[in-house]
């Protein structure tokens, strides 16, 4: 269900969840300080309650409302990146909500670049907390069209059109010592935070040894099964493969659809081809999963992108997508 500005601001106030538009992928929005609105979130998205979620918020001023430190590091890569598809994690104030902390001593924060949403913040002197607007492991939605689809006709949502950055923001987590970790790879990369901040990340430690570990912040919300199709997917690394596996599917009479990046020999069957550069594959990546998703055949046949930093966050996804 389609809602302007003001029904979206007075159902939030009013402690519901409404999906709301942001440059990277939609939201589904309540308010960051109402624990019934919060609960909300979850039992829309079915998903687990120590997963945290992230406060939006319209304003660098407001971080102290939320954090008990902002260390020189996060305050850079705030100047430099909001409003903007970086997310930060901070130690969080005792009185933020468990429910939107996941029970984590810390709060993730971000300012998103999208004119709907920060005048929603604005105008309803709102801080909302809002995960993707998708059932829970499901692909995430970068339209009005697509919360309906996966949430269903009842969701008040607020049309900002199609994001423009396409998938979700980077997570970087950063330390009272002023140590930074990245915890979701997005498309300001690495190498663009290295750059603002003046030193690298701690330590890269694999996933296993953080679990065995502790040693560093968890990744709530991080595991393999996310942002995934309902149809079965395989990635490959080069075209041939995906053209002998289409022609193999065939010969045993299952249909197949493939998503393909750039120019080159197209199998014999659905396609949908996005550009080569990153901006443009992020920004139609999951539209083009959804619609593949709607042709209801037994297979997707997905060609990943080359394995260089500026892919990174496009891989990420793809390659969740493809764990199953
Ligand atoms: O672009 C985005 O970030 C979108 C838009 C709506 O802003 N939101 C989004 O939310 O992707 P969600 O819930 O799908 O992913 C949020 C992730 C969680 O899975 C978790 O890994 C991380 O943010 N997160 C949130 N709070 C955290 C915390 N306190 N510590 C560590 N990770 C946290
Ligand atoms: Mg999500």
């Amino acid at each position: 269900m389609r809602v302007s500005l003001e029904q979206a601001i007075a159902e939030l106030k009013k402690g519901e969840v409404v999906a709301i538009p942001t440059e990277t992928v939609y939201g589904l929005a309540a308010d960051a300080t109402n624990d019934t609105a919060l609960k909300k979130i979850f039992t829309t998205k079915q998903r687990p309650a120590d997963h945290p979620l992230i406060v939006h918020i319209s304003d660098i001023s407001q971080v102290t409302d939320w954090a008990t430190d902002f260390p020189e590091i996060a305050v850079k890569l705030a100047k430099a990146f909001w409003p903007g598809a970086l997310t930060l994690v901070l130690p969080a104030k005792s009185h933020v909500s468990r429910v939107v902390r996941g029970d984590e001593p810390t709060v993730a924060l971000r300012v998103p670049n999208h004119p709907l949403a920060l005048t929603l913040l604005k105008q309803g002197s709102l801080s909302v907390a809002a995960p993707s607007a998708n059932l829970f492991t499901q692909l995430s939605p970068t339209t009005a069209a697509h919360v309906e689809a996966g949430l269903g006709e009842a969701i008040p949502v607020l049309d900002g059109g199609a994001c423009n950055v396409g998938i979700e923001s980077t997570i970087v987590s950063v330390a009272t010592d002023g140590q930074w970790q990245l915890l979701r790879p997005g498309m300001i990369s690495e190498a663009e935070i290295v750059k603002v901040a003046g030193l690298p990340q701690r330590v890269n430690i694999t996933s296993l040894e953080q679990k065995e570990t502790q040693l560093t912040p968890k990744v709530p919300g991080q595991h393999a099964l996310h942002y995934s199709p309902r149809t079965p997917l395989s990635l490959f690394k080069d075209r041939q493969a995906l053209l002998a596996a289409c022609n193999a599917l065939q010969n045993t009479n299952k249909s197949c659809a493939a998503l393909l990046i750039g120019t080159g020999a197209a199998p014999d069957c659905k396609v949908i081809t996005l550009p080569s550069q990153p901006e443009k594959v992020a920004e139609q990546l999951y539209s083009a999963l959804h619609a593949l998703d709607a042709m209801k055949v037994s297979r997707l046949l997905v060609e990943l992108p080359p394995a260089s930093a500026e892919w990174m966050a496009v891989l990420d996804r793809l390659t969740r997508a493809g764990h199953q």
